[in-house]
């Protein structure tokens, strides 16, 4: 996405009151219930944003209740699949005409450089919503080979009323591959946004309505998860809740289903994504950039983030030593400033937990190489530079557990057998990476990793058209690709006696 904006500009538009602050349900704004709020608290500053409606139950089953008067009507889940489709093509239209305003959202609520989230986010999010609409003309059902005096149709229905339940790293994006998918194939939606980043939804909702989106198809009731997330998750009218977010608050969304309808749900948690990096490595300048990027990026809060890299003992010492030099490009700075590459942790409790981390490794007896001390910018900001740890043995703490901060554990390995050892043993399964000239053992080796993505001679490369989701305790399900409509469509069966 192109803007010319500068710093001023952006701090300028950041000034300015939010003008969506209460819940979107059934088309319209309204406050709680309850008549509460929580503050919304800007990262790069600890300053106030706004105050923020603060849903609980009763506004969930208000916002269910609409969501499934609109399914019922079939206002949304029977109109036309090409009329459907214009409506959602409108709609990402419409989040790229006001991409500055969805931007500054982003980045004044989860604190990402403000040229992430105008170029990454927001234009993913357009992008999303504009292929799950090219999705809904497109897809076919199927007629089975059953014996000649029958026909049998397959069709894929949608299942009803869908809950979202999403993070705050990702707010645009992961929202756009839940809630695309879910309205391409027809559902109506209840989405909870993350308590530290409720406001681009609130402005993706409206928008949708605008769009043409009935009233009820897509609501949005912001608030806490212990309270609105778990009411979503227990819901009796829910057919579906779709999670991303932690792997502890995703085994609560399994136990909320249990408790209540065995509604489907799917989790996209956590991870500890393993660079292996051979002796062959073709080419270690552009792994350690890969790496670098691949971990700081986000200021490390991203689930698939490549926080491990188990290394050869051989280009150890080098590899490091380029992986720090990439960093020195990422350092955190002003959010509003186009040229900031790393923004700030997204509040205290996430800042607090990670120099926890760092403090953990150093007492585990790893070696600092890299950052570990905060820095400030901004004045009042929470902002962790990149670091990196030497020395790190399989086993410790800052090796199994997710960190979600910009740090770096390297871990010496020695032969191909140890490194795929050390990679698979671990809770989490939804990346890794191998760097090798060689394709067979590229092949063997990506076999043998227990991921839902293995990348080979790069990282982090995604696209809407690839699955995106975790083996083990990474998670179940997947978003993007024709696949995630999987997840939120029932099969029915026709069979018809000729
Ligand atoms: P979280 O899993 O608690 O929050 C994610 C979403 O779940 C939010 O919308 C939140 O309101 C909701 N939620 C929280 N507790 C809930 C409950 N009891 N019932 C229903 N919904 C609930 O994640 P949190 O606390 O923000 O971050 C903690 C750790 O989780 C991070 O350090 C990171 O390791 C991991 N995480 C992973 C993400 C991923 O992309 N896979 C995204 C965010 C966090
Ligand atoms: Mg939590």
């Amino acid at each position: 996405m192109s803007s010319t904006l500068t710093k001023e500009q952006w701090t300028e538009r950041a000034g300015r009151p939010v003008s969506r602050t209460k819940l979107w349900i059934g088309g319209s704004f309204v406050d709680a219930a309850s008549g509460k709020t929580f503050d919304s608290v800007n990262p790069r500053d600890g300053g106030l944003i706004a105050r923020v409606a603060e849903g609980d139950a009763a506004d969930v089953d208000r916002a269910v209740a609409a969501a499934r008067r609109c399914f019922d009507s079939g206002a949304w889940s029977e109109m036309a699949p090409l009329d459907r489709k214009n409506v959602m093509l409108r709609w990402a239209a419409l989040i790229r005409e006001h991409a500055e305003e969805l931007a500054i959202l982003e980045t004044m609520n989860c604190g990402k450089p403000i040229s992430d989230s105008l170029n990454v986010d927001v234009a993913s999010c357009a992008n999303n919503v504009q292929w799950y609409a090219e999705t809904i003309d497109k897809l076919y059902g199927e007629v089975a080979p059953v014996p000649r005096d029958s026909i049998a149709i397959i069709e894929r229905e949608p299942m009803g009323v869908v809950g979202a339940v999403v993070p705050w790293n990702y707010p645009l994006i992961i929202t756009s591959w839940k809630v695309g998918a879910a309205l391409a194939a027809g559902n109506s939606v209840v989405l909870k946004p993350a308590e530290q980043s409720p406001l681009s939804a609130l402005l993706f909702a409206e928008l949708g309505a605008q769009a043409g989106l009935p009233d009820g198809a897509l609501n949005v009731v912001t608030g806490f998860g212990p309270t609105a997330g778990a009411a979503l998750g227990r819901h009796m009218d829910v057919n579906k809740l779709a999670f991303t977010g932690s792997t502890e608050v995703g085994k609560y969304f399994l136990k909320y289903a249990a408790e209540s309808n065995a509604k489907a749900v799917s989790l996209e948690l956590g991870g500890k994504t393993p660079h292996l990096v051979l002796d062959d490595c073709p080419d270690l300048a552009a792994a350690a950039s890969a790496i670098a990027w691949g971990v700081f990026y986000n200021a490390g809060q991203t689930c698939h983030a490549g926080t491990r890299v188990l290394v050869d003992s051989r280009v150890e010492d080098e590899l490091l030593e380029r992986v720090r030099d990439v960093s020195r490009s990422i350092m955190p700075g002003d959010t509003y400033d186009p040229s900031t590459a790393m923004g700030t942790i997204v509040d205290r409790t996430q800042f607090d937990r990670i120099n926890e981390y760092i403090k953990v490794g150093r007492d585990e007896g790893a070696k600092l190489h890299t950052g570990g001390e905060p820095v400030e910018p901004v004045k009042g900001g929470v902002f962790i530079p990149p670091t990196i740890f030497q020395g790190v043995t399989p086993g410790m703490r800052i090796e199994r557990e997710e960190i979600f901060g910009p740090v770096l554990a390297s871990v010496r390995v020695d032969g191909v057998e140890e490194a795929v050892r050390v990679a698979n043993d671990t809770q989490y399964g939804l990346g890794a990476a191998v760097w090798t000239r060689d394709v067979s053992r590229a092949h063997r080796i990506a076999r043998q990793l227990r991921a839902g993505t293995v990348w080979v001679n790069t990282f982090d490369r995604s696209s809407i058209t690839t699955p995106f989701g975790g083996f083990k305790q990474s998670g179940t399900g997947r978003d993007r690709s024709l696949h995630s409509i999987e997840g939120y469509t029932n099969l029915k069966t026709t069979w018809i006696q000729l």
